[in-house]
């Protein structure tokens, strides 16, 4: 490769969860400290970042679609940007990414992209870098301070995987299970807080599995970092995810019934409702095991809003066991979901279990499971009429005079009002839909 002048404008692609977006930000913030920054909407960027998804299949095939059409662009305007792929797929497939696409400079894992800037200083020289390495703290360390964002921020407080469920990459591409020290998260909350955040959720691949010591050294779980982050000032509200309901402990739950600031949500995945499928995926639970959860839950914040993410379509699911998930789907009445086929993925046990399910079966049950959450998503909405409570707005809506924002169990929530972004508005909710609600606003609380 031809030696190239510096970048000055970047453009990050993020794909995936809420992890990679956080990631994508941090990149931002140690691209900008070099004076690099984001390019102007509808302008070209002097570098891409891809920031990648490996958790279902065409997620490879996207990345070099992507290159392409980078490069036929670049073709085009005749200046080529600088690319770069970061995130789960640099992680599993980054030598394959440098053989097959000469375009791609740089190939950054998600636990090494503390070190792109030298990587950058390789590439200007014409010299391509890849950095698959995983000291995941060190990260954390090399990285700069926060920059301004909207009032909804995220903070990863944990990261990795030691589950191991059959079908799933991320155990190989964020690694083992670590979690960041107390205080750096109580500074990262603070700072955060200073550049204008209101709400932070707090990012894990399994968050509740987060452990930590205080500073007089005793030993804390996510719930003891949520009662602290709570007595932060400006700070107004707390929300986490993604949590593992094996990795739940009771003062975790307990937070939710006394902690004002936590909010009524908790996303926790069970994946299917048939124990023989839950066995077969590794997740260590039973369908039972995980009402039980719930139940506890909801005693200790009856308002609790749940939400889900399940597999369809899981090799050797039968429509009987297909049936025992849309029957947990009643039973937990979710206020909202995510739903996904069963993807092969490559090196993953369920990839080579036998009694892999026909396409045309995975879009039928898909079809089927997601009328099941639309309709309980749109009753829970529905259910919410009549009710006050405060939005966080977020950003401004179609219309003039218009806005938008969440309402604490995280329905979108539209309103017209002289409001301005990062207020606290509160509303009555006045109208549902299937995926969001309008209010009315009552007063802008003072914050
Ligand atoms: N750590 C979280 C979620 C990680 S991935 C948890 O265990 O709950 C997000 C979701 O993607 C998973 O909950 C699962 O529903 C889905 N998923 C993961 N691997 C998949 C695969 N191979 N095929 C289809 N969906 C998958
Ligand atoms: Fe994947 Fe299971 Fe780990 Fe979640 S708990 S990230 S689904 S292996
Ligand atoms: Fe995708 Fe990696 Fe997140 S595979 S879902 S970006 S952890």
């Amino acid at each position: 490769m031809k030696p190239i002048s510096a970048p000055k404008t970047y453009r990050v692609k993020s794909f995936g969860c809420q992890m990679n977006v956080y990631d994508g930000e941090r990149m931002g913030e140690l691209l900008a400290e070099r004076g690099i920054t984001p390019a102007p909407e509808g302008e070209e960027a002097d570098l891409v970042i891809l920031n990648t998804c490996h958790i279902r299949e065409k997620a490879a095939e996207k990345v070099y679609s992507d290159i392409g059409r980078l490069v036929a662009a670049g073709k085009e305007n005749g200046k080529a940007p600088l690319i770069a792929v970061a995130g789960c797929v640099a992680q599993a497939e980054g030598e394959e990414i440098m053989a097959r696409a000469p375009a791609v400079s740089i190939v950054v894992g998600p636990q090494a992209y503390h070190r792109l800037p030298e990587m950058l200083d390789k590439a200007t020289k014409g010299e391509r870098a890849t950095d698959t390495d995983m000291p995941a703290i060190a990260k954390f360390d090399a990285l700069p301070a926060r920059r301004k964002r909207g009032p909804s921020a995220f903070l990863t407080v944990q990261e990795g995987c030691d589950k191991f469920c059959t079908y799933c990459v991320v155990p190989y591409t964020r690694g083992a299970e670590i979690s960041r020290p107390w205080r750096h998260l109580l500074d990262e909350a603070q700072k955060l807080v200073e550049a204008g955040a209101k709400e932070i959720t707090l990012l894990g691949q399994n968050v509740n599995a987060w452990r930590g010591e205080d500073d007089k050294g005793r030993p804390v779980g996510l719930g003891g970092l949520i009662r602290r982050l709570a007595g932060i000032d400006g700070l107004l509200r707390i929300r986490y995810t993604t949590s593992h309901p094996n990795d739940m402990d009771d003062d975790l739950i307990a937070a939710h019934g006394e902690v004002a600031k936590l909010m009524p949500y908790l996303h926790l995945p069970v994946q299917s409702g048939s124990d023989r499928v839950l066995k077969a995926m590794n997740r260590q639970h039973t369908a039972e095991s995980y009402l039980r959860l719930i139940e506890r839950f909801r005693a200790a914040r009856p308002d609790i809003a749940l939400s889900g993410d399940f597999i369809v379509g899981f090799p050797g699911e039968t429509e009987a066991e297909f049936q025992d998930t849309l029957n947990i789907v009643d039973q937990v009445r979710y206020a909202a979901c995510f739903s996904f086929k069963y993807s092969p993925r490559p090196g993953t046990p369920a990839a080579k279990m036998d009694g892999q399910i026909a396409p045309e079966v995975m879009d039928e049950r898909l079809q089927r499971l997601q009328q099941r959450i639309g309709a309980h998503q749109y009753a829970f909405n529905q259910a919410s009429v009549g009710k006050r409570c405060e939005v966080l707005v977020e950003r401004p809506g179609r219309h003039a005079g218009q806005w938008l924002g969440k309402s604490p169990w995280l329905q979108s929530v539209w309103f017209e009002s002289a409001a301005a972004i990062g207020e606290m508005v509160e509303v009555e909710l006045a109208e549902a839909g299937p995926n969001s609600l309008k209010g009315l606003a009552r007063q802008t609380v003072s914050v």
